[in-house]
């Protein structure tokens, strides 16, 4: 038909996305290529240490991030990209949704204390629905993935413990709640792309101090650090963000080695990598390049495809005119790009639907789902005497005190995106108290308080010595007297304690991870009393206080739980529901302590202390999977079938999980694990691996494996476990496996275990 265009390969939803990210790229000019490897803030940013210039609307960006504005406005500015520019390419959208949007779940470290990543699916599957839908972002910079060793470190709260195994199951359960399952449901609506960060290694920060070096040697990177992020390739993750930190002397935004040879080569990676907020342009503070030209070349050419906020990219049609960048490299990282639009079905839905909040945000089954995860992730540290559960219906009088009982924020944490920290959405301990206590009188008395955010800047007093988190140092007399006296006339006393919610994530590492000076000398007067004791305590990291737990009777860990962390916390204090987290990092007794984290290198003289100052503490406080119940659990044997004591012919009845990329069985094993108590209650099996000899040292253990199974009085269920050659192979100094035949000590629980031997 005369006059009328045909419509170009790449706006056909029909060709393979290949085909049409080769058709879209051979259109595009050098500065149109070049603009979508730019990422933009538009507005104000809602990270505090994420302070640019603004820049003004460009459509032709690749995307845009921290975007505040919701989905209307969202939409008018995406039409001007579709329906402005030359070739209507959409932006992508991004945004740091890493617990949660307006439903607020719990942070992820705690979510990894439930060993249970279907909660994490199911959590960040509404966190997809809620972000696209209300906020319009196709794109959360979630999940974070890296190891922490060091508690002082503030961002261990947004990834899942010091376990790499354990991060590498959530990081999958993140991936597959984000984007779906399979491609066709990250192209429809309510989906959006993930991103694995920070790659890699930023969590080994020299001195828990955030930002700082990283050494780290080829077998810690592929023991600890890498897994986490196969896990999350292999689970289909569509982005990744490089990290902050040098990796032994080389930025990792310029880090080849990382960003292209191990992702790329070695696990096929097809998606795009983004740096992390002004990471290029900071290669000049790591001494590593002052000059933008040569930034761009570093990070770009090391497979770096996106530039968030720096704009320093702007400098690549020049690069490449000037023969200095490849126009293969240059149309390689576009493509990565594009094909990620595409593959979020943006060309065909650009726009988001506006609809009014209460249809798509915080509805019944999300806030009932946030409760689920709260109940699941706290974790239940002391109980002496059975205190918990309380009968409810026999508290007459109940003091509730602490500084955090009455604090919404301290139950909800950092990166809470558009989560409301009021009254109204995030019910405070204090709030939810009164429907839990039927017949009781609640008297509130705080003791102290958490200070509100900013205290630190203004700090110049030593934490010890009048701490900069209490400002209102030395402790309160007053106050505590108040909550002294409440306690007095009560039946039971809880008491709240914990950090507030805005003192663990970026930039906000602590080098004293105690509780403040006036919570010490709140629960210190507590003690006085007799009463008994129960601590709830908020927080985004391990906290080392084991002279003041001493003085609790129980004490449940409710990390910071979201929306619906005071109601869990309520139902698991009186008993509807039962605690059943684990921790997924170690407790230390002190700072001085750290690193300290359960799947270390023997120490050759156990028998000699550690610590002179602390003779008989050479344990951690609380080790990882630590976790008390109300109901006990038996162990029975554990049974060990490798392949080579199998009957000929029959296959081991052990098959790998779905998706999971292990070749079949080689070693099959179980383990019966029965309730031996009153209640209902769940039970982590924690398979941990022991290689007693090799040619070079291995871990005391490591995880190989988990489940958590839900159990009724007297019930018993047979957990399986199925493992690899790859399993068990041992890690050499130069970071690969390999099996090497033996003795091998498989434990569950560290309740049971059994010795075998693989040939
Ligand atoms: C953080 C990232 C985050 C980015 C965008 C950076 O400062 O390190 O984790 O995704 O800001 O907000």
């Amino acid at each position: 038909m005369v006059g009328m265009k045909a419509t170009p390969a790449y706006k056909n939803p029909k060709k393979p996305v290949e085909a049409r990210v080769r058709d879209l790229l051979r259109r595009m000019t050098l500065e149109e290529k070049a603009a979508q490897l730019i990422q933009h803030p538009i507005g104000r940013d809602t990270n505090p240490n994420n302070v640019g210039p603004d820049h003004p609307f460009d459509p032709t960006v690749g995307s845009i991030l921290s975007f505040t504005g919701g989905a209307a406005a969202r939409n008018a500015f995406q039409r001007m990209a579709v329906e402005g520019t030359r070739l209507g390419i959409p932006i992508l959208w991004g945004y740091d949704v890493v617990h949660g949007w307006r439903t607020g779940f719990p942070v992820p470290l705690a979510q990894a204390c439930s060993f249970d990543p279907s909660l994490t699916e199911r959590a960040c599957r509404v966190a997809a629905r809620e972000c696209w839908a209300d906020g319009g972002v196709d794109w959360t910079f979630a999940p974070m993935v890296e190891v922490g060793h060091d508690p002082r470190w503030g961002r261990n709260v947004e990834g899942f413990g010091e376990d790499p195994f354990t991060n590498g199951r959530f990081a999958a359960a993140s991936v597959r709640g984000y984007q779906g399952r399979t491609p066709a449901q990250l192209r429809g609506p309510g989906r959006v792309a993930a991103c694995l960060k920070h790659f890699c290694g930023y969590s080994a920060c020299e001195g828990g101090r955030d930002y700082s070096y990283t050494d780290i040697s080829p077998r810690a990177l592929r023991e600890w650090y890498l897994p986490p992020f196969e896990a999350g390739v292999r689970a289909g993750a569509r982005t990744v963000m490089s990290s902050f930190n040098c990796v032994n002397g080389t930025p990792a935004v310029a880090h080849r080695g990382l960003l292209t040879d191990t992702l790329r080569g070695e696990w096929g990676f097809d998606g795009f990598v983004v740096s992390d907020w002004g990471a290029v342009t900071q290669m000049r503070i790591q001494r590593f390049t002052a000059d933008p030209a040569r930034q761009t070349l570093a990070a770009l050419g090391a497979g770096n495809d996106m530039d968030m906020s720096d704009d320093v990219y702007r400098n690549i049609p020049d690069l490449v005119r000037a023969g200095r960048l490849p126009r293969r490299v240059l149309d390689e990282a576009v493509a990565r790009v594009l094909r990620v639009k595409f593959e979020c079905g943006l060309f065909e839905r650009p726009y988001v639907p506006e609809l009014p909040r209460e249809k798509t945000c915080r509805l019944p089954a999300d806030l009932d789902l946030a409760a689920e995860c709260a109940r699941g992730c706290a974790v239940l540290l002391k109980n002496e005497r059975g205190l918990l559960p309380l009968d409810a219906a026999k508290v007459r009088r109940l003091a509730l005190v602490g500084p955090a009982a009455d604090d919404c924020p301290a139950l909800v944490g950092t990166w809470a995106a558009m989560c409301a920290k009021n009254h109204e959405e995030t019910p405070s301990l204090r709030d939810e108290a009164a429907r839990f206590f039927p017949n009781a009188k609640i008297d509130y008395a705080p003791g102290c308080a958490l200070p509100p955010e900013g205290a630190p800047r203004l700090a110049t007093v030593d934490f010890v010595e009048g701490s900069i988190l209490d400002p209102g140092l030395p402790p309160d007399r007053a106050a505590i007297a108040r909550a002294v006296r409440a306690a007095r006339a009560a039946d039971v006393v809880v008491v709240a304690l914990g950090e507030p919610g805005w003192l663990s994530g970026e930039n906000k590492s602590r080098r004293d991870i105690r509780l403040s000076p006036a919570q010490v000398a709140l629960v210190d007067a507590l003690a006085q009393t007799g009463k008994p004791l129960v601590g709830l305590v908020a927080a985004g990291r391990p906290l080392a206080f084991p002279e003041t737990a001493a003085k609790l009777d129980a004490i449940l860990y409710l990390w910071q739980g979201g929306s619906r962390a005071a109601q869990a916390a309520w139902e698991l204090v009186t008993g509807a529901a039962n605690p059943s987290g684990r921790l997924a990092m170690t407790f230390p007794r002190a700072v001085g302590q750290i690193p300290v984290f359960y799947n270390a290198q023997p120490r050759n003289r156990e028998d000699l202390f550690d610590y002179l100052d602390r003779p008989s503490e050479n344990d951690p406080w609380l080790p990882f999977g630590f976790g008390l119940s109300y109901t006990t659990f038996e162990y029975g044997k554990v049974k060990v079938a490798s392949r080579r004591t199998q009957v000929a012919g029959r296959k081991s009845q052990v098959r790998p999980v779905a998706r999971d990329p292990r070749p079949a069985a080689f070693v099959s094993a179980s383990v019966t694990v029965r309730n031996t108590g009153g209640r209902q209650g769940a039970e982590t099996v924690i398979w941990y691996l022991s290689d007693p000899e090799a040619t070079s040292t291995q871990p005391v253990r490591r995880v190989v494996g988990f489940e958590k199974v839900d159990l009724a009085p007297g019930e018993a269920k047979t957990v399986r476990i199925a493992l690899s050659r790859k399993d068990l192979a041992a890690m050499r100094p130069d970071g690969t496996r390999r099996f090497e035949p033996g003795a091998f000590v498989l434990s569950a629980s560290l309740r049971a275990s059994a010795e075998f031997v693989a040939e």
